[in-house]
C-alpha cells in the first residue's frame, strides 16, 4: 500500500523513523510529511533516509500543489504522533501548513492518527470533543497509552508503540475482507408521476455510502447501487458506483451484481409502490377537482436477493420501523430469508433519515442482538461489518 506517515512536533517523533522502517519492511510505500515543528524533533535527512523519498514540509517550496499529487498518490494517511495541535486544526477545519492541508484534501480514504500529548492537554474537554469529532469522520485513532510522559509524570497521553502503529496499518492495509465483493444499496427511489414529478423519500443516502466505504476499507470490493444522492466516492478506488433512480432499475442493477458477491447489505430505502403510468408530459390541474394516482406494487428486491442466495452468500437488510419494531423486524428477517437485519427506528432522535448520526439494532438470525448507541453513520457502518463479518 502507498502510505504517508505525517509527523508532528512532539517528542514522540524521534519514533517516527522507525515507525516508517517497519511499514517499508512490511512491503509498504512510504513518503512523509512533518510539520516545522516536528523537524525540531527529527530531521529531514533521517525521514527521507529512511522513507527513501524527499520529505514534504513547505506549502509553497517547490511552488508545485504538493499536498494534491500527495493525496492522490496516498492510500492511506498516518499521522504519529498525532499532537493535540494538529487533532484540533483537523476538526476545526484548519489548512495552515503542508501536513494540515494534506490532512484535509485526503478525503474518502483510511486516516489512522496516533496521539501522543500531556496528560493534561488528553484529558482537556476541548481536546477530547476534537477526538470524538475525528472519530465520527472515521478517523481511526492508536492509542495514546498510560505510562512515563517526557515531562516526568505518569498519564495517559504516550504514544503508542511504533510496532503497534504499524500493527493496526498493516491489519488496515490487508483487510479482512480482502478477496471479497459486496452489494450495497442506498438512497432513495424515485417514481415517475409525470415529466416533473416523482413520488420519492427522504433517505439522503449517507448510510448506504457509510456502509460502502466500511466495506472498501476492510479491502473487500463494493458493487454500490445508489438512488438519487448528491453523494460521492469518488476517491475511492474499490467502490463501484452505480446510479439508478426508480426501484425497478434498482431491482436490475442488484439482481444483476449479486450472483457475483459474497453479500449484500440492502440499506435503500425503496419505494414499495410507483404510479401505473407515467405521464410523457407535465399534467395539468383539472379546474377544482382532486386527482387519483393509480398505485401498482414495485418488486421487492430485498426479497428476490433472499430466494437467490447460497448457503456462501449473506444477506442483510435494513428495517425502518415506527412501532412494534422488533417484531417486525424479526418477521422481515425470516419472511425475506435474511441472515441479519437491521432495525432503524423513527423513534430514535438523531437515527435516520438525512442525518449523520444513527442508532441501531442489528438482530442476527439466531435472535441475538447488537444494539448501538448514537453514533455517526461512519461508526455505525463498522459495527455492522464487523458483526455481520466476524
Ligand atoms: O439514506 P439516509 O438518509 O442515510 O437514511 C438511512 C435510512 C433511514 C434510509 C436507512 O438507515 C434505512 O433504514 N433503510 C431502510 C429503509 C426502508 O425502506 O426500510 P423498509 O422497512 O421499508 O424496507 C425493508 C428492507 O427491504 C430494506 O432493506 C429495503 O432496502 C428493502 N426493500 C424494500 C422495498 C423494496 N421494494 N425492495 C427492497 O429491497
Amino acid at each position: 500500500m502507498k502510505i504517508v506517515v505525517g509527523i508532528t512536533g512532539g517528542i514522540a517523533a524521534y519514533k517516527a523513523p522507525e515507525l516508517v522502517r517497519l511499514l517499508k519492511k512490511a512491503g509498504h510505500e512510504v513518503r512523509c510529511a512533518a510539520t516545522e515543528h516536528a523537524l525540531e524533533f527529527v530531521t529531514r535527512v533521517t525521514l527521507e533516509t529512511v522513507s527513501g523519498a524527499p520529505l514534504y514540509s513547505d506549502l509553497f517550496a517547490s511552488g508545485r500543489t504538493e499536498h494534491i499529487s500527495l493525496k492522490d498518490w496516498g492510500e492511506m494517511l498516518v499521522v504519529a504522533p498525532a499532537t493535540a495541535n494538529i487533532i484540533g486544526k483537523v476538526a476545526g477545519g484548519i489548512a495552515d501548513d503542508a501536513l494540515s492541508t494534506l490532512l484535509l484534501a485526503f478525503s474518502g480514504k483510511p486516516v489512522i492518527m496516533a496521539p501522543a500529548m500531556n496528560c493534561e492537554m488528553w484529558a482537556h474537554p476541548a481536546v477530547q470533543r476534537n477526538v470524538e469529532t475525528l472519530k465520527g469522520w472515521g478517523i481511526c485513532m492508536v492509542g495514546p497509552e498510560e505510562g512515563e510522559l517526557a515531562c516526568g509524570v505518569n498519564g495517559m497521553g504516550r504514544m503508542a508503540e511504533p510496532e503497534q502503529i504499524a500493527d493496526a496499518i498493516c491489519t488496515m492495509a490487508a483487510g479482512r475482507l480482502a478477496g471479497q465483493r459486496w452489494l450495497v444499496t442506498a438512497g432513495p427511489t424515485y417514481e415517475r408521476i409525470d415529466s416533473v414529478r416523482f413520488i420519492g423519500n427522504y433517505s439522503s443516502g449517507k448510510m448506504g455510502f457509510a456502509l460502502a466505504e466500511a466495506l472498501a476499507e476492510q479491502g473487500a470490493e463494493v458493487e454500490l447501487v445508489t438512488g438519487p444522492t448528491y453523494l460521492n466516492v469518488s476517491t475511492y478506488q474499490r467502490i463501484s458506483l452505480h446510479r439508478v433512480e426508480s426501484a425497478r432499475e434498482m431491482y436490475s442493477a442488484a439482481t444483476e451484481v449479486f450472483p457475483r458477491c459474497n453479500g449484500a447489505i440492502l440499506s435503500a430505502a425503496v419505494a414499495d409502490y410507483r404510479p401505473a403510468e407515467c405521464a410523457d408530459h407535465k399534467l395539468k390541474k383539472n379546474g377544482n377537482e382532486g386527482m387519483h394516482l393509480d398505485l401498482v406494487q414495485n418488486p421487492d428486491i430485498l426479497a428476490t436477493l433472499g430466494s437467490m442466495k447460497t448457503d456462501k452468500q449473506t444477506l442483510v437488510g435494513f428495517a425502518l420501523e415506527t412501532d412494534n419494531e422488533e417484531t417486525n423486524a424479526q418477521r422481515k428477517l425470516e419472511k425475506k430469508n435474511l441472515d441479519f437485519v437491521v432495525l432503524n427506528s423513527l423513534r430514535d432522535k438523531g437515527a435516520g433519515f438525512g442525518v449523520d448520526t444513527n442508532k441501531v439494532t442489528i438482530i442476527a438470525r439466531d435472535g441475538s442482538k447488537t444494539e448501538s448507541p448514537l453514533l455517526s453513520k461512519k461508526e455505525v457502518a463498522r459495527l455492522i461489518i464487523e458483526t455481520i463479518t466476524p
